[in-house]
């Protein structure tokens, strides 16, 4: 177990992602990524929830309403993502790249409104003064960078955002949350747990518990480092701890049960040697099937306690949640794909207004780690992502999942592709 001091000293050492230049030569230019884009969009107006704002704000005071609220329902909903693609003429090449933008739909005695706000990151503000992309992002490469100090640099705050004691944080994976004032959306500046863990990523889909505490890790893929994190109801930092692995690589979930935290981790591994002003970060994972996918089991109460798992080579994003039974079997769910297309082509080319599916559709899984040390998968026909479970469940026994499936419409009917909710049965 390294010691804070030590964690410190390493994510210090860290590399800094690599030097910066010109675009990459595995595609065509930004420029002409959004020539590409723009000519779909004309033929294709399903299109437009691709093309992104250009204004900071949005502003709605009254959304139409179909249909009738349910009656009481007050309160406001927030979403965090990608929404600034492109900047003079230059338009990214992942979805994962666009600036964050908060949005709040306040819902108040079945008036609807809706208010969005881009989230100030450094990589923000030094692009609006610039007035055009400078920094790399996730999935392009930078432009006529200045040197990079740390992944905060590139931080775009874009993935998730929770409310969490008294503050809502905007998360990102590779780097700082961001705080943000509720009411108005703005930017109040990045999270700092502790002082010796500032800048170190803490990443978007943290765990809280029904009592309120939460649970959370980092990557430091550069370090081969998973920073762990454990924080109070009330927000104060409680402890962090950091675990070497080795082919570390993307992890962008986990689960929790009431005794040990569960990390699955895809043979997706970085490789340090091929970053750099021609590769962008995710062109620097490659897909390493033969390390299998390995399955992390760490102790709450003592982050040295860990044990080991495999499962047949997959990739995963997110994961509904995990139980543990009396005999020590751990059990969870997520959502499986056979490999990471969907991350490396579909999610990328869909800036370019392409539709490249993956091999396989994500499929909603369940896996039993056994106390004896062996692992049992699951995979079934349902096609499934984004699972959840009812907060007062979290990391306990559990009866139903929440998942967003796709249904493939009839082919009489012109506007194929909808998708529909469907709750899915999970661990009884
Ligand atoms: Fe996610």
């Amino acid at each position: 177990m390294l010691t804070r001091r030590n964690l410190l000293r390493a994510f210090a050492m860290a590399p800094v992602v690599g030097a910066l230049g010109p675009l990459g030569t595995r595609a065509l230019s930004a420029t002409s990524w959004k020539r590409a884009f723009d000519s779909a969009l004309a033929e294709n107006p399903r299109l437009l929830g691709w093309q992104g704002v250009t204004e900071p704000r949005l502003a709605a005071p009254n959304l139409p309403v179909t249909g009738a609220l349910p009656p009481g329902l007050t309160g406001t909903f927030y979403r965090n993502g990608p929404a600034r693609h492109e900047r003079a003429g230059h338009r990214y090449r992942h979805w994962f790249d666009g600036d964050g933008m908060v949005q709040a739909f306040r819902f108040d005695e079945g008036n609807v409104s809706h208010q969005g706000r881009i989230i100030e990151t450094a990589k923000y503000m030094a692009e609006e003064r610039a007035g055009r992309h400078r920094f790399p992002a996730f999935g392009t490469t930078g432009r006529d960078s200045p040197p990079l100090r740390g992944p905060d640099d590139l931080n775009t705050a874009n993935i998730n955002i929770c409310h969490h004691g008294g503050e809502l944080l905007t998360l990102w994976e590779g780097g700082s949350a961001h705080r943000i004032e509720a009411s108005t959306l703005e930017t109040l500046g990045r999270k700092t747990w502790s002082e010796d863990l500032k800048g170190i990523a803490f990443s978007a889909h943290p765990k809280a518990e029904p009592d309120g505490t939460l649970w959370n890790f980092g990557n430091v893929v550069s370090r081969g480092l998973l920073v762990l994190y454990h924080i109070a109801s009330n927000g104060r930092f409680r402890k962090t701890g950091a675990v070497p692995v080795e082919h570390l690589g993307m992890v962008h979930d986990f689960v929790v049960t009431a005794r040990h935290l569960v990390f699955v981790l895809p043979p997706l591994v970085y490789d340090e040697t091929a970053f750099g002003p021609n590769v962008s970060f995710l062109d620097s994972h490659v897909w390493r099937p033969e390390l299998d996918t390995r399955v992390l089991v760490v102790a709450k109460d003592d982050f040295s306690d860990r044990r080991w798992y495999r499962l047949p080579a997959g990739f995963a994003f997110h994961f509904g949640n995990a139980w543990e039974d009396p005999t020590g079997n751990i059990h969870f769910d997520y959502c499986a794909a056979p490999d990471a297309t969907v991350l490396t082509e579909t999610l990328r080319y869909v800036m370019r207004g392409e539709f490249r599916p993956p091999t396989e559709p994500t499929r909603f899984a369940q896996v039993t780690l056994n106390a004896s040390g062996d692992a049992v998968q699951d995979i079934s026909s349902v096609s499934a992502e984004f699972p959840r479970v009812a907060p007062a469940v979290v990391g306990r026994r559990y009866r139903q999942v929440y998942a967003l499936t796709g249904v493939a419409a009839p082919r009489t009917r012109p506007t194929a592709g909808s998708s529909a909710r469907r709750s899915i049965s999970g661990n009884g």
